[in-house]
Protein backbone atom coordinates (compact mmCIF):
# COMPACT_ATOMS: atom_id res chain seq x y z
CA UNK A 1 0.00 0.00 0.00
CA UNK A 2 1.50 3.56 -0.80
CA UNK A 3 0.57 6.41 0.77
CA UNK A 4 1.18 10.05 0.43
CA UNK A 5 0.18 12.73 2.49
CA UNK A 6 -0.64 16.50 0.49
CA UNK A 7 -2.10 19.31 2.62
CA UNK A 8 -5.31 17.40 4.21
CA UNK A 9 -5.95 15.42 1.82
CA UNK A 10 -4.78 11.80 1.94
CA UNK A 11 -4.51 9.63 -1.29
CA UNK A 12 -4.30 5.80 -0.36
CA UNK A 13 -3.18 4.12 -4.04
CA UNK A 14 -3.36 0.38 -4.02
CA UNK A 15 -1.14 -1.96 -5.57
CA UNK A 16 -4.01 -3.74 -7.43
CA UNK A 17 -5.76 -0.39 -8.61
CA UNK A 18 -5.92 0.04 -12.19
CA UNK A 19 -3.78 2.15 -14.63
CA UNK A 20 -5.71 4.91 -15.93
CA UNK A 21 -5.34 6.16 -19.65
CA UNK A 22 -7.27 8.43 -22.00
CA UNK A 23 -7.14 10.36 -25.06
CA UNK A 24 -9.40 12.24 -27.94
CA UNK A 25 -10.59 9.23 -29.13
CA UNK A 26 -9.30 5.86 -29.70
CA UNK A 27 -6.28 7.19 -30.42
CA UNK A 28 -4.03 6.81 -27.28
CA UNK A 29 -5.16 2.98 -27.80
CA UNK A 30 -1.43 2.68 -29.76
CA UNK A 31 0.02 3.51 -26.50
CA UNK A 32 -2.07 1.57 -24.31
CA UNK A 33 -1.48 -1.64 -26.63
CA UNK A 34 2.46 -1.15 -25.77
CA UNK A 35 1.67 -0.85 -22.06
CA UNK A 36 -0.43 -4.40 -21.93
CA UNK A 37 2.69 -5.47 -23.99
CA UNK A 38 4.96 -4.41 -21.56
CA UNK A 39 2.75 -5.03 -18.47
CA UNK A 40 0.99 -8.11 -18.72
CA UNK A 41 -1.25 -8.35 -15.32
CA UNK A 42 -1.59 -4.42 -14.61
CA UNK A 43 -5.77 -3.92 -15.24
CA UNK A 44 -6.14 -0.92 -16.80
CA UNK A 45 -8.60 1.41 -17.81
CA UNK A 46 -9.07 3.43 -20.99
CA UNK A 47 -11.54 6.67 -21.67
CA UNK A 48 -11.78 7.45 -25.43
CA UNK A 49 -13.19 11.45 -25.07
CA UNK A 50 -14.88 10.95 -28.47
CA UNK A 51 -17.80 13.39 -27.88
CA UNK A 52 -14.71 15.72 -27.96
CA UNK A 53 -12.86 14.72 -30.23
CA UNK A 54 -10.80 15.84 -32.34
CA UNK A 55 -8.65 18.04 -29.39
CA UNK A 56 -6.11 19.31 -31.96
CA UNK A 57 -8.68 22.15 -33.51
CA UNK A 58 -9.93 23.23 -30.52
CA UNK A 59 -9.17 26.30 -27.77
CA UNK A 60 -6.28 25.30 -25.71
CA UNK A 61 -8.34 25.77 -22.71
CA UNK A 62 -10.94 23.49 -23.36
CA UNK A 63 -8.70 20.59 -24.06
CA UNK A 64 -7.31 21.62 -20.75
CA UNK A 65 -10.67 21.45 -19.17
CA UNK A 66 -11.03 18.19 -20.63
CA UNK A 67 -8.20 16.30 -19.49
CA UNK A 68 -8.83 17.69 -16.13
CA UNK A 69 -12.28 16.14 -16.00
CA UNK A 70 -11.60 13.02 -17.49
CA UNK A 71 -8.42 12.61 -15.27
CA UNK A 72 -10.81 13.54 -12.36
CA UNK A 73 -13.14 10.59 -13.50
CA UNK A 74 -10.00 7.72 -13.70
CA UNK A 75 -9.23 8.84 -10.83
CA UNK A 76 -12.84 8.31 -9.40
CA UNK A 77 -12.85 4.90 -10.49
CA UNK A 78 -9.80 3.97 -8.30
CA UNK A 79 -6.55 4.67 -11.22
CA UNK A 80 -2.85 4.70 -9.61
CA UNK A 81 -1.25 6.30 -12.38
CA UNK A 82 -2.85 8.45 -15.55
CA UNK A 83 -1.43 8.12 -18.67
CA UNK A 84 -2.28 11.22 -20.77
CA UNK A 85 -1.93 9.23 -23.84
CA UNK A 86 -2.23 12.13 -26.29
CA UNK A 87 -0.12 14.84 -27.69
CA UNK A 88 -2.43 17.69 -28.39
CA UNK A 89 -3.57 16.88 -24.22
CA UNK A 90 -0.53 17.52 -23.43
CA UNK A 91 0.64 20.22 -24.57
CA UNK A 92 -2.78 21.94 -23.29
CA UNK A 93 -3.19 20.89 -20.07
CA UNK A 94 -0.25 18.18 -18.82
CA UNK A 95 1.26 20.40 -16.43
CA UNK A 96 -2.36 21.66 -15.12
CA UNK A 97 -2.97 17.92 -14.56
CA UNK A 98 0.24 17.14 -12.81
CA UNK A 99 -0.47 20.48 -10.71
CA UNK A 100 -4.18 19.57 -9.66
CA UNK A 101 -3.26 15.67 -8.82
CA UNK A 102 -0.04 15.86 -7.51
CA UNK A 103 -0.83 12.95 -5.22
CA UNK A 104 -1.10 10.48 -8.41
CA UNK A 105 2.07 9.97 -10.84
CA UNK A 106 1.46 11.19 -14.31
CA UNK A 107 2.63 10.04 -17.54
CA UNK A 108 2.42 12.41 -20.81
CA UNK A 109 3.73 12.02 -24.30
CA UNK A 110 5.49 14.13 -27.10
CA UNK A 111 6.75 13.43 -30.41
CA UNK A 112 10.01 11.53 -30.70
CA UNK A 113 12.43 13.99 -31.23
CA UNK A 114 14.72 12.79 -29.11
CA UNK A 115 14.94 9.16 -30.32
CA UNK A 116 14.48 10.74 -34.39
CA UNK A 117 17.79 12.62 -33.69
CA UNK A 118 19.68 9.38 -32.87
CA UNK A 119 18.77 7.54 -35.84
CA UNK A 120 18.41 9.69 -38.90
CA UNK A 121 21.38 9.25 -40.86
CA UNK A 122 21.08 12.47 -43.17
CA UNK A 123 19.64 14.58 -40.26
CA UNK A 124 16.39 15.41 -41.94
CA UNK A 125 13.04 14.60 -39.93
CA UNK A 126 9.74 15.07 -40.31
CA UNK A 127 7.01 15.25 -37.77
CA UNK A 128 3.50 14.50 -38.61
CA UNK A 129 1.48 15.45 -35.93
CA UNK A 130 -1.80 17.96 -34.98
CA UNK A 131 -1.62 21.43 -35.79
CA UNK A 132 -2.01 22.26 -31.83
CA UNK A 133 0.97 20.15 -30.94
CA UNK A 134 3.40 21.50 -34.05
CA UNK A 135 2.59 25.39 -32.84
CA UNK A 136 2.70 24.59 -28.96
CA UNK A 137 5.33 25.36 -26.76
CA UNK A 138 6.18 22.01 -25.35
CA UNK A 139 7.10 21.20 -29.56
CA UNK A 140 9.68 24.40 -29.75
CA UNK A 141 11.54 23.56 -26.75
CA UNK A 142 11.56 19.56 -27.88
CA UNK A 143 13.24 20.63 -30.82
CA UNK A 144 15.18 23.01 -29.32
CA UNK A 145 16.77 20.78 -26.68
CA UNK A 146 17.28 17.70 -28.88
CA UNK A 147 17.24 18.11 -32.71
CA UNK A 148 20.57 19.90 -32.65
CA UNK A 149 22.45 19.72 -35.89
CA UNK A 150 19.35 18.21 -37.70
CA UNK A 151 16.65 19.79 -39.59
CA UNK A 152 13.36 19.40 -38.55
CA UNK A 153 10.10 19.66 -40.79
CA UNK A 154 6.79 19.84 -39.93
CA UNK A 155 3.57 18.77 -41.44
CA UNK A 156 0.23 19.42 -39.63
CA UNK A 157 -2.59 16.63 -40.83
CA UNK A 158 -5.53 17.38 -40.44
CA UNK A 159 -8.61 14.60 -41.01
CA UNK A 160 -6.04 11.98 -39.85
CA UNK A 161 -7.63 11.93 -36.40
CA UNK A 162 -11.03 11.58 -37.61
CA UNK A 163 -10.10 8.37 -40.35
CA UNK A 164 -9.04 6.59 -37.31
CA UNK A 165 -11.67 7.53 -35.20
CA UNK A 166 -14.15 5.68 -38.38
CA UNK A 167 -11.48 2.71 -38.45
CA UNK A 168 -10.89 3.66 -42.05
CA UNK A 169 -7.53 2.40 -42.03
CA UNK A 170 -6.64 1.23 -45.38
CA UNK A 171 -8.85 2.75 -47.62
CA UNK A 172 -7.76 4.89 -51.22
CA UNK A 173 -8.70 8.21 -49.53
CA UNK A 174 -6.48 7.32 -46.06
CA UNK A 175 -3.78 7.17 -48.84
CA UNK A 176 -4.91 9.42 -50.73
CA UNK A 177 -4.53 12.14 -47.58
CA UNK A 178 -1.69 10.51 -45.95
CA UNK A 179 0.32 11.28 -49.64
CA UNK A 180 -0.72 14.64 -49.52
CA UNK A 181 1.04 15.51 -46.22
CA UNK A 182 3.84 12.95 -46.51
CA UNK A 183 4.78 14.31 -50.27
CA UNK A 184 5.97 17.34 -48.85
CA UNK A 185 8.24 15.72 -46.42
CA UNK A 186 9.46 13.18 -49.04
CA UNK A 187 10.47 16.06 -51.10
CA UNK A 188 13.01 17.84 -48.59
CA UNK A 189 14.84 14.31 -48.52
CA UNK A 190 13.56 13.29 -44.66
CA UNK A 191 14.91 9.88 -43.85
CA UNK A 192 13.40 9.68 -40.35
CA UNK A 193 9.36 10.57 -39.83
CA UNK A 194 8.21 10.79 -36.88
CA UNK A 195 4.18 10.46 -35.95
CA UNK A 196 3.46 12.97 -33.35
CA UNK A 197 -0.38 12.18 -32.67
CA UNK A 198 -1.32 8.83 -30.76
CA UNK A 199 -3.53 8.14 -33.50
CA UNK A 200 -1.22 7.92 -36.11
CA UNK A 201 0.69 4.73 -35.31
CA UNK A 202 -2.59 3.09 -36.80
CA UNK A 203 -1.81 4.17 -40.29
CA UNK A 204 2.03 3.33 -40.06
CA UNK A 205 1.80 0.76 -42.72
CA UNK A 206 0.30 2.91 -44.94
CA UNK A 207 2.70 5.61 -44.20
CA UNK A 208 5.26 2.94 -44.65
CA UNK A 209 3.94 1.85 -47.97
CA UNK A 210 3.86 5.85 -49.58
CA UNK A 211 7.20 6.18 -47.78
CA UNK A 212 8.96 3.44 -48.87
CA UNK A 213 11.52 0.92 -46.52
CA UNK A 214 14.47 3.24 -46.68
CA UNK A 215 12.58 6.12 -44.16
CA UNK A 216 12.43 5.15 -40.23
CA UNK A 217 8.85 5.88 -38.96
CA UNK A 218 8.91 6.48 -34.77
CA UNK A 219 6.22 6.48 -32.39
CA UNK A 220 6.19 7.08 -28.55
CA UNK A 221 4.26 3.95 -27.59
CA UNK A 222 7.06 1.64 -26.48
CA UNK A 223 8.49 4.82 -24.74
CA UNK A 224 5.76 5.88 -22.74
CA UNK A 225 4.63 2.19 -21.67
CA UNK A 226 8.76 2.00 -20.46
CA UNK A 227 8.18 4.97 -18.79
CA UNK A 228 5.14 3.56 -17.09
CA UNK A 229 6.64 0.26 -16.10
CA UNK A 230 9.75 2.42 -14.56
CA UNK A 231 7.13 5.07 -12.38
CA UNK A 232 5.07 2.18 -11.27
CA UNK A 233 8.30 0.58 -10.03
CA UNK A 234 9.57 3.81 -8.08
CA UNK A 235 6.64 4.46 -6.62
CA UNK A 236 5.87 0.63 -5.38
CA UNK A 237 2.94 0.59 -7.11
CA UNK A 238 3.25 -2.52 -9.38
CA UNK A 239 0.61 -5.15 -8.98
CA UNK A 240 1.38 -8.20 -7.17
CA UNK A 241 -1.53 -10.05 -8.31
CA UNK A 242 -0.11 -12.96 -10.89
CA UNK A 243 -2.69 -13.83 -13.26
CA UNK A 244 -3.57 -11.71 -16.40
CA UNK A 245 -4.81 -8.26 -16.15
CA UNK A 246 -8.08 -6.74 -17.40
CA UNK A 247 -9.22 -3.71 -19.83
CA UNK A 248 -12.07 -1.68 -19.14
CA UNK A 249 -12.84 0.85 -22.08
CA UNK A 250 -15.42 3.73 -21.82
CA UNK A 251 -16.56 6.75 -24.02
CA UNK A 252 -17.98 9.81 -23.59
CA UNK A 253 -19.06 9.35 -27.31
CA UNK A 254 -22.07 6.67 -28.51
CA UNK A 255 -20.44 3.03 -26.82
CA UNK A 256 -22.04 0.96 -29.79
CA UNK A 257 -20.23 3.03 -32.24
CA UNK A 258 -16.97 3.23 -30.31
CA UNK A 259 -17.13 -0.70 -29.03
CA UNK A 260 -16.63 -1.23 -32.81
CA UNK A 261 -13.33 0.78 -33.59
CA UNK A 262 -11.71 -0.36 -30.16
CA UNK A 263 -12.72 -4.07 -31.16
CA UNK A 264 -10.95 -3.72 -34.76
CA UNK A 265 -7.54 -1.13 -33.36
CA UNK A 266 -7.92 -3.48 -29.68
CA UNK A 267 -8.06 -6.58 -31.99
CA UNK A 268 -10.60 -8.59 -29.70
CA UNK A 269 -14.32 -8.58 -30.62
CA UNK A 270 -15.09 -9.19 -27.69
CA UNK A 271 -14.81 -6.02 -26.15
CA UNK A 272 -17.28 -4.04 -23.97
CA UNK A 273 -17.53 -0.48 -23.74
CA UNK A 274 -19.26 2.10 -21.15
CA UNK A 275 -20.55 5.21 -21.20
CA UNK A 276 -18.31 7.80 -19.17
CA UNK A 277 -20.67 10.20 -18.00
CA UNK A 278 -18.11 13.44 -17.75
N1 LIG B 1 -4.31 11.45 -30.29
C1 LIG B 1 -4.31 12.89 -30.17
C2 LIG B 1 -2.87 13.42 -30.15
O1 LIG B 1 -1.95 12.66 -29.87
C3 LIG B 1 -5.21 13.42 -31.22
C4 LIG B 1 -5.49 14.83 -31.16
C5 LIG B 1 -6.84 15.25 -31.62
O2 LIG B 1 -7.85 14.75 -31.14
O3 LIG B 1 -6.85 16.16 -32.46
O4 LIG B 1 -2.61 14.57 -30.37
Amino acid sequence: MYIRKLFIEVVVLSRTSPIGAFDSGVGGLSILSEIRRLLPVEDLIYVADSAHCPYGVKPIEDIRQRSLEVTDFLIGLGAKLIVVACNSACVAGLDQVRAKYRQIPIVGVEPAIKPAHNVTRNGKVGVLATNLTLNGERFSILVEKYATGVEVYTQPAPGLVEIVEAGAIETPETEKLLRKYLQPLLEKGIDTLVLGCTHYPFLRPVAQKICGPQVVILDTGLAVAKQTARILKLAELETNRTSAGTEMFYTTGEPNAVRSVISKLWGNSQVQVRKANV
